[in-house]
């Protein structure tokens, strides 16, 4: 019987191939960290929908999704019509246009929390910019963060991060506070230390879109009446769960409104872009007011060549105009509904210990036994990071891959309005035979 890693390397050769060469040519052979893979990552040539093909022709149904940011789906028709009619208009005008005001109104019209918007080009410049307008609005250096939560990779956001962080100053950390995920005691005693405190940022569903969760709307709760009792700026990371968790978000999820909203992803649907949102006069310190004291000496700076780019600009409109006026979550929710309850049926039928778990179209497997509602996962956050980390989820995302679907990081499935009950059903019969595979090789 050949292994899954035989079958793995048997069915790519063109990805081989290609990453032979990559590897003299990028470090690590690779464009992102988590595409790293051993003993090669898979190379795509193109996507529709929810499936996306390979350079030796397999397909795959695809829960990547764009790292997030494709709630719908490859090459959305309504989104290409949008970029190519834009893409002859011009790419950058160098100018203020039309489309960024229908972009930051249609971000708006679901996030009642942003009154004011500034656009950047990624999800780590807007939390680097969140960071830096706390800081400059409150005239205070330090910044709480969740231990494992994710801001993307500038100095600040790598506090309390998981991976390592050489290259990053240590005059960096000292302005950063990392306290335990979901711990509002640890909160609270870090704002009655420390005076100097300019705002608290999270992911409001867990670090990695809830991969490590925690009660979020007592949590969320909490974290607002202390910030306001204190004068901190609360800022949501929305980054992944903006437009997703619910269509405006955690927050309206919840019910809970932040200072500050940070985005993107979905935000530019599908194309690069981010943005930070929230309250005017905190947004307002990038405003220039024609006063000298205060644009020289107090305004925040924010340049950047592609902020509010015209594609990225059509792209987003055209993205949550469709968000806010078709069902869009609702499908994408329900068939993520379906396959956690799939995968929950499979593992209680092969006897095999583990359980999917998460919220709204954010579905995580963790190959263990819990006895947690299926929706916020109550394990211990070092066993599931441990879990994650074995080398039966290798097996699993390997095996897989081999069956035809390609899964987010090692243990998560994000859905998209465009994954259809038959794509579900196909992902559960793979994944059946995957499980029994992990099995065959003795990871299990
Ligand atoms: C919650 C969160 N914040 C920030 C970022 C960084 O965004 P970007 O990759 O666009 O820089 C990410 C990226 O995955 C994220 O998940």
């Amino acid at each position: 019987m050949p292994t899954i890693l035989d079958e793995y390397v048997a069915k790519h050769p063109g990805s081989a191939q290609r990453y032979t060469e990559a590897l003299t040519l990028f470090p690590g052979g690779v464009t992102h960290d988590t595409r790293y893979a051993q003993p090669f990552p898979l190379y795509m040539t193109h996507g529709t929908g929810p499936r996306k093909w390979d350079v030796d022709g397999n397909e795959y149904i695809d829960y990547v999704s764009g790292h997030g940011a494709l709630l719908l789906g490859h090459s959305h028709p309504a989104i290409v019509d949008a970029v190519t009619k834009q893409i002859v208009r011009g790419t950058h005008l160098g100018a203020s246009t039309d489309e960024e005001i229908r972009w930051v109104k249609a971000i708006k019209a679901l996030i009642p929390s942003v009154e004011k918007v500034r656009f950047h080009s990624s999800g780590t410049e807007a939390t680097l910019m969140a960071m830096r307008l706390a800081r400059a609005y409150t005239g205070k250096n330090k910044i709480i963060k969740m231990q494992d939560h994710f801001h993307g990779w500038h100095d600040y956001a790598m506090a309390g991060s998981d991976r390592p962080a050489p290259g990053v100053p240590e005059a960096s950390w000292g302005t950063m506070i990392v306290v335990p995920s979901g711990d509002l005691n640890a909160v609270e005693r870090a704002l009655s230390n420390d005076s100097d405190v300019a705002a608290l940022i999270l992911e409001p569903t867990g670090a990695h879109y809830g991969q490590l969760p925690f009660d979020a709307p007592n949590f969320l709760k909490g974290l607002r009446d202390l910030t306001a009792q204190h004068g901190v700026v609360l800022i949501f990371d929305e980054v992944v769960t903006g437009f997703r968790a619910s269509p405006g978000g955690a927050q309206v999820l919840y019910g809970i409104d932040p200072d500050l909203t940070t985005m993107a992803k979905i935000v530019a649907g599908g194309l690069p872009g981010g943005a930070v949102g929230g309250r005017a006069d905190i947004i307002d310190m990038i405003a220039h007011r024609g006063d000298p004291d205060w644009d020289n000496t107090h305004r925040v700076y924010h340049p950047g060549t592609f902020n509010a780019n015209p594609l990225s600009a059509v792209a987003g409109s055209t993205c949550l105009e469709l968000i806010a006026s078709q069902p869009i979550n609702q499908h994408a929710d329900a068939m993520a509904a379906r396959l956690k309850s799939g995968l929950n049926e499979i593992f209680g039928k092969m006897e095999v210990a583990g359980h999917a778990h998460g919220i709204a179209s954010m579905i995580h497997v963790v190959l263990a036994d819990c006895d947690c509602g299926r929706e916020i996962c109550t394990m211990p956050h070092r066993q599931i990071q441990e879990t994650t980390a074995s080398s039966a989820v290798t097996g699993l995302k390997r095996g897989l891959q081999n069956n035809g679907v390609d899964i987010m990081g090692r243990d998560a499935f994000l859905v998209s309005a465009t994954h259809t009950e038959g794509d579900i059903d196909q992902t559960l019969d793979a994944f059946e035979s995957t499980l029994a595979a992990v099995r065959e090789d003795g990871l299990l």
